[in-house]
């Protein structure tokens, strides 16, 4: 199946469509990228002018013109997944519209619910089925859920979302790796020491406290976005750029990474975090962790790749910083001492995208190299970027499965982190706004480099 004729939206009233969904679909209607019906279902007491102002609330500050070309484009089918009726009424709607793109903005206890009522009626003959994160729990649930789905869709018209596969500062990892010859020479354990990735943010679980609690930072984002993320870092080129060649080369990637020993894992909790609504009394549930995976491959093996991510930390940033081995010999006879600094290369993804190389240059009028930060700020120079849901959406509709988790690396994800997944011992307590516990300062080799400040 090619293009798709119509979006059928589930879930069209809930917080993800609110929040993302809605929002990339203006964005897309009024740059001109897309223009098809757009089938919204839900169990709501809306009819379909309340759903479109609702829309609108959604989209935010709205062009009038652009927004009359959505909310011409959208339809309802309200009602009950679990009732037959919805998706009668759903087959009707969409009759004549052409191949299906049903996207499952609902909880993952329903996934297989839609999937089957959608069968009922023949919806998924001709359909992608596209599904949100989180993709099972562990490794048993997210086979379960697999093969639930699969009694519907075949993999190939499957299609699970990591939204951070849709951010262009993520992609650009590959393209600024494999466009330019200079990089891929040094890209391994001959000159890489190790590298860093963290993400932060500023923020706390705020009303999600009941969701978070039963997943934590390592469900959360490790073994989805910051999994995906190590891949592009310590993948091989892939042989052509066609999805099905660079889907492969991840998974051989992912295959190779060894599972995280909990002795190279260091996980905190904010302090005020048992007092959130939904956080189950004396909860073990880690809102931060610092660890070292490991590639074990000729080109990685021994260089750990440090992850770190966290709420409530001091800054919202999404970083990556490659270290490399210092030089043999001293430049400055009777200095060795005074040159500490490695290279590093910095891939700043968010919030602004970028990339930074710290190289030594001799300060003047002294016998010692000092590090200068040579930058280039990739927005000022080639303008602003897609929203990651914007690329989602096109690609849901136009069928790339190139940003979407193919489900064996679903399956390697989840065997990586399957030992440090629900760890009896109590996370480590750190106060709001710090770098989470300061036992986390030893997981990576010489201590975690400081966050580049934005490039403004
Ligand atoms: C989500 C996590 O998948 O990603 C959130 O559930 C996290 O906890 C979010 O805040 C981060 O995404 P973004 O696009 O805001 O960086």
């Amino acid at each position: 199946m090619g293009h798709a004729g119509a979006l059928v939206l589930f879930g069209i009233t809930g917080d993800l469509a609110h929040k993302l969904v809605l929002p990339a679909l203006y964005r897309l209607t009024a740059d001109g990228v897309l223009d098809l019906p757009i089938i919204g279902v839900a169990k709501t007491d809306l009819d379909l002018p309340g759903l479109i102002e609702k829309v609108r609330t959604a989209c935010g500050d709205v062009h009038d013109e652009a927004f009359d070309k959505l909310a011409a484009n959208l339809r309802l089918v309200a009602g009950d997944y679990q009732d037959p009726g919805t998706f009668e009424r759903l087959r009707d709607e969409a009759s004549g519209h052409g191949p299906l793109v049903h996207y499952l903005a609902v909880p993952p206890s329903l996934f297989a619910v839609v999937a089957s009522g959608l069968a009922s009626v023949g919806l998924n003959q001709d359909a992608r089925l596209v599904v949100e994160k989180p993709f099972g729990h562990d490794l048993a649930s997210a086979r379960e859920l697999n093969a639930s789905l699969l009694r519907y869709f075949d993999e190939e018209h499957l299609r699970r979302v990591d939204h951070f596969l849709g951010k262009e500062p993520v992609e650009d990892l590959l393209v600024f790796r494999f466009s330019n010859t200079m990089i891929e020479p040094i890209w391994n354990r001959h000159f890489v020491r190790s590298v860093q990735i963290t993400m932060a943010e500023d923020f706390d679980v705020a009303d999600r406290g009941a969701f978070y609690d039963a997943n934590g930072t390592v469900r959360d984002v490790v073994q989805n976005h910051l999994l995906q993320i190590l891949a592009y870092l310590a993948m091989d080129a892939p042989p052509s750029m066609e999805a099905r060649a660079q889907i492969d080369e991840k998974w051989r990637v992912l295959r190779a990474v060894k599972q995280i020993e909990p002795g190279d894992v260091v996980r905190g909790q904010y302090e005020g975090y048992l007092d959130t609504e939904g956080v189950k009394p004396g909860s073990t549930t880690e809102t931060y962790v610092a660890l070292r995976a490991y590639v074990d491959n000729w080109r990685w093996a021994g260089v750990p790749f440090c992850i770190r991510s966290g709420k409530n930390l001091p800054t919202t940033d999404l970083e990556i910083v490659a270290e490399l081995h210092k030089p043999p010999v001293t430049y400055f006879k009777g200095h060795e001492k005074a040159v500490p600094a490695h290279n590093l290369i910095r891939f700043r993804l968010q919030p602004d995208a970028g990339v930074t190389f710290d190289l030594l240059a001799k300060e003047p009028g002294k016998d010692r190299a000092r590090p200068v930060p040579v930058s280039v700020d990739f927005t000022k120079i080639l303008g602003p970027m897609e929203a990651a849901y914007q690329r989602i959406l096109t690609d849901a509709v136009s069928g790339d499965p190139r940003r979407f988790v193919r489900y064996d690396l679903v399956e390697e994800s989840w065997r990586i982190v399957a030992p440090i997944l629900d760890l009896p011992d109590r996370p480590l307590p750190y106060t709001r706004g710090t770098w989470g516990p300061t036992a986390a300062e030893k997981i990576a080799p010489g201590g975690w480099h400081e966050i580049s400040t934005t490039f403004d």
